[in-house]
């Protein structure tokens, strides 16, 4: 697989198949991303590659803090705290085309809260990367995180594997760092399902929509 076609093909995977990812894999996807490019060769990142019963210990306790109303707490804002057009439209659309291949319609709140709940089960994928990054680390570095992490989803994509980045599993980055036992100096950036992607299911046939090129790019001479 090529590059281009490596970036074509990934979508953010939200159905996995009840198949294993050796850690052979995994570290090759790793052995790949870890040639991602950093300010000053600098390579911020740190993974927690977890699974089995790590992984549902995290699971649990997620759910925990939601059963008990927790708020959540990310080391970062996402997302801006009020949204603007043209980025707040283009949010809606994205959670209509997700209901919609669910087949969950505008009032049923429940199963909604159901969908966004999955991301705390890792949408059933055998394996979940969390990202760390050193809080003393300047915003560069967090461009670099990004950089990083689309190569893992391109890498994976290049074994057959699908993903899903997840900010959500970012919300209450305590409960992780002391389950993975990780410093309170590094910031939680998100967390990655990985897996093989169970192609049949609806979720996983859709795709969202990208704006062109002319729209976002300006020429001169
Ligand atoms: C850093 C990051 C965090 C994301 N967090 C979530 C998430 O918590 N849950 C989710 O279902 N999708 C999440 N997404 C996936 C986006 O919704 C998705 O990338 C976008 O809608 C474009 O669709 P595509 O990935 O299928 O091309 C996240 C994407 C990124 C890059």
């Amino acid at each position: 697989m090529n590059i281009t076609e490596a970036i074509h093909a990934r979508i953010s995977t939200r159905a996995y198949l009840d198949k294993p990812v050796s850690g052979e894999t995994v570290t090759k996807i790793l052995e790949t991303a870890r040639w991602s490019p950093s300010g000053t060769n600098t390579q911020p990142w740190k993974v927690a590659v977890v699974q089995g019963k790590t992984k549902q210990t995290i699971t649990d306790a997620f759910l925990d803090q939601v059963k008990n109303g927790t708020k959540p707490n990310p080391d970062y804002d996402y997302y801006p705290a009020e949204w603007i057009d043209p980025f707040k439209s283009r949010r809606f659309e994205c959670g209509m085309a997700l209901y919609k291949a669910l087949e969950i319609g505008r009032e049923d709140k429940e199963k909604r809260i159901e969908a966004g709940l999955a991301n705390f089960r890792f949408f059933g994928a055998p394996v979940s990367l969390f990202f760390f990054i050193d809080k003393r680390m300047g915003k560069g570095s967090w461009v670099d995180m990004g950089m990083f992490i689309q190569s893992v989803m391109l890498a994976a994509e290049d074994h057959g594997l699908g993903s899903c980045p997840q900010a959500s599993t970012a919300d209450f980055p305590n409960l992780v760092r002391k389950e993975l036992d990780v410093s309170d100096d590094f910031a939680l950036i998100c967390g990655l399902s990985l897996g093989y992607p169970d192609k049949e299911q609806p979720v996983n046939q859709y795709r969202t929509s990208r704006e062109e090129v002319e729209s976002f790019t300006t020429w001169f001479e």
